[in-house]
């Protein structure tokens, strides 16, 4: 594929795509190896929703990862393993190794019952075997749901049973930091309640003892050995399921986001290409990318796996956290590995920048290229100070705004190409039709306005479906403006056609960049014995972006003479079981009552200003049904 190198030649791209966009994707998607061509490259409505592309098309993924690039440069490292001990050995994997591996994990699977079409549960630490497995479902087309190593047992039963999966595959346990984490222990205790779960097949990372339960348990170990490399790859049809990813809502259980095979390889490859000015001519080592998600969320599954991999590139994988053994460690990480191009979230900017310059200095970031934010919004100084400490004012910054369900970069500046402009993620990449609207669904058009963001017409990397429920994902993001599809997120269009995202408009919350919903947090603070009801907002948090804001109202049954702290102490562990320390609130505020409309809803708006701390502007509170309440809570306030 050839790069898009200048201002000119997105300006020609955006309009092609524009204006034909089936030749516009069909021309990139032909770069790819396909086993049978497709037939009709685009058909859809918004209103089903039904979104196909490239109908007809056979392929497997794994074969425009891995074999496609056997020929041209098997020795090349695929992936570059960086443990969380600094001290431990690192590995890579080169494209030959990396197939070989894949194909014995492959055969592990379909040793253990795993055929085309069904799930399998992936919860592992950030190790190669991770990338390994995500792989290996792919190469025999099981749909892969991979599930973040910080949720709950809780958590991953829901998303268990929810899929029906056959198969998990974990470890016994993980390294964050200086911390050890059980992973095996909080598997055995998510199956209890997992009738569909057939096997387990456990990799040994941290050696702890775990319960091995006989005719369900296997080791990863053992099994291998009775394995080859060799594994043909499964003909997969352009829109069959490639995996299930689960992400929080306005409302009710996170639900599992569908991507199918063909879409979204094009769309992964062509964003990471596109973005990061990625560039494999033949012969030279293409640049080293280090994307720091976990592959546990989307960014990790597009581009730390899918993208760079179809891509021919060399993709960094870092198994621990930005802050062990102290705060360089990923500029440590950069000048070891000479890392071309990082891709990071604000979050980690923002407790980094608050760590001090000591921790920048002494690290040679001269390997640097481009430096990629995503997630939240970034704000301008976080954006400053990436720019100016770890680019040198001499990479640019590209803030890339997308989404689980688009399964890749939508709204974003092509690195060099595009003029940036700190806290906006400028303008849409070709192939994507952004409009803004108003509450009552009408376009907003012209310069200088802000409004709801929706995209009108498909890309290759659109979600599907939601798992098992293909009603809730025509509600939740078909439903609102007919025709169109709606990101849930605020929008702001500047002077120059820049778009800058100015966060959700639902009731999501973004907190350290991990999308959590109210609701659910709700659901888990009520599950707490004295608990009679709570609300959930979120607040501006100085490094997480947001924090978790909770007003509970407890019953008149806790102990007499009982210790609040530890009622909020309990839970916080109520939380953490139900859902996982990410959805732990910040703060809680105890109170009597909430304002509530006649019609018995909570104005969330009020609760909102009272956890900013803008007290003096609530708006119109004639409307509750007991204003009183209203001030009750602003004396309590934390
Ligand atoms: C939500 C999606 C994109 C992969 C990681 C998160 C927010 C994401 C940006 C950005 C402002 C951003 C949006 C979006 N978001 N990137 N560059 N600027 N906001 O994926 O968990 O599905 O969350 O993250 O609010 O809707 P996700």
């Amino acid at each position: 594929m050839s790069l898009i190198k200048t201002f000119d030649q997105y300006q020609a791209a955006y309009q092609k795509s524009v204006n034909d966009p089936e030749a516009f994707w069909a021309e990139i998607a032909q770069e790819f190896k396909w086993r049978k061509p497709w037939t009709k490259t685009l058909d859809w409505n918004f209103t089903d929703p039904s979104i196909k592309w490239f109908q007809g098309g056979k392929l497997n993924i794994t074969e425009n990862c891995l074999d496609r690039h056997l020929t041209t440069r098997a020795d090349q490292p695929a992936i570059v393993w960086e443990p969380n001990d600094p001290a431990e050995p690192g590995v890579t994997l080169t494209y030959r190794m990396l197939h070989d591996q894949v194909c014995r994990m492959a055969n592990v699977l379909k040793r253990n019952g795993v055929v085309k079409g069904d799930r399998v549960c992936v919860y592992m630490p950030m190790v190669p075997e991770l990338a390994i497995t995500v792989l290996a479902c792919a190469r025999i087309g099981a749909i892969h749901s991979v599930v973040f190593g910080g949720f709950s047992a809780q958590s991953i039963a829901d998303r268990i049973n929810d899929a029906q999966c056959k198969v998990v595959v974990t470890s016994d346990g993980a390294y964050r930091g200086n911390k050890e984490i059980p992973m095996k222990d909080t598997v055995d205790d998510a199956l209890i309640g997992c009738p569909s779960i057939e096997r387990v097949i456990v990799m040994t990372r941290t050696r702890t003892p775990v319960a091995m339960l006989k005719g369900r348990d296997v080791w990863l170990e053992q099994e291998l050995k009775h394995v080859t490399a060799t594994c043909e790859a499964e003909e997969m049809d352009a829109e069959d399921v490639l995996f299930i990813l689960y992400t929080s809502g306005s409302t009710g259980k996170p639900k599992g986001v569908v991507h199918t095979c063909g879409g979204y390889m094009v769309y992964a490859a062509y964003t990471f290409q596109t973005v990061f000015q990625y560039d494999t001519s033949a012969g030279t080592q293409p640049p080293l990318f280090f994307c720091t998600a976990d592959i546990g969320w989307i960014t990790g599954h597009s581009y730390i796996v899918y993208g760079p991999l179809a891509t021919g590139g060399t993709s960094l994988l870092f198994e621990g956290v930005p802050t062990f053994p102290d705060a360089g460690r990923f500029w440590d990480i950069v000048d070891k590995h000479r890392v071309n191009i990082i891709y990071t979230a604000p979050t980690a900017i923002r407790s980094l920048m608050g760590a001090g310059l000591s921790h920048v200095a002494g690290h040679d970031l001269s390997s640097l290229q481009i430096l990629g934010s995503v997630g939240e919004p970034i704000n301008a100084e976080a954006w400053h100070w990436y720019d100016d400490n770890i680019g040198k004012n001499r990479c640019p910054v590209v803030d890339t705004w997308w989404q689980t369900e688009t399964g890749g970069i939508l709204i974003s500046p092509i690195a060099n190409v595009t003029k940036t402009k700190p806290t906006f993620a400028t303008l849409p990449l070709p192939g994507i039709q952004p409009v803004l609207v108003d509450e009552n669904g009408a376009e907003i058009e012209g310069n200088g306005v802000s409004g709801n963001l929706c995209i009108k017409f498909p890309w290759p990397g659109i979600l599907r479906t939601t798992w098992g429920d293909h009603e809730r994902c025509r509600q939740t993001y078909f439903s609102a403006y007919p025709g169109l599809y709606f990101t849930g997120d605020g929008c702001l269009r500047d002077e120059d056609g820049y778009y800058r995202i100015t966060g959700r408009v639902d009731d999501v919350l973004n907190v350290s960049g991990h999308r959590i919903g109210t609701a659910e947090v709700e659901n888990a603070i009520n599950m707490h014995t004295g608990v009679v009801e709570s609300a959930v907002v979120g607040y501006p948090h100085d490094i997480k972006g947001q924090g978790i804001y909770a007003y509970v109202i407890t019953d008149d049954e806790q102990p007499i003479g009982h210790d609040t702290d530890l009622t909020k102490r309990d839970i916080l562990a109520t939380v953490t079981r139900v859902i996982g320390p990410i959805a732990r609130p910040d703060k809680i505020q105890f109170v009597t009552g909430l304002p509530k409309t006649r019609s018995g809803k909570i104005m969330r708006r009020i609760l909102r200003k009272i956890a900013e701390g803008d007290t003096a502007n609530l708006g119109d509170t004639s409307t509750l049904l007991d204003p009183g309440v209203v001030d009750e809570i602003k004396k309590g306030a934390i």
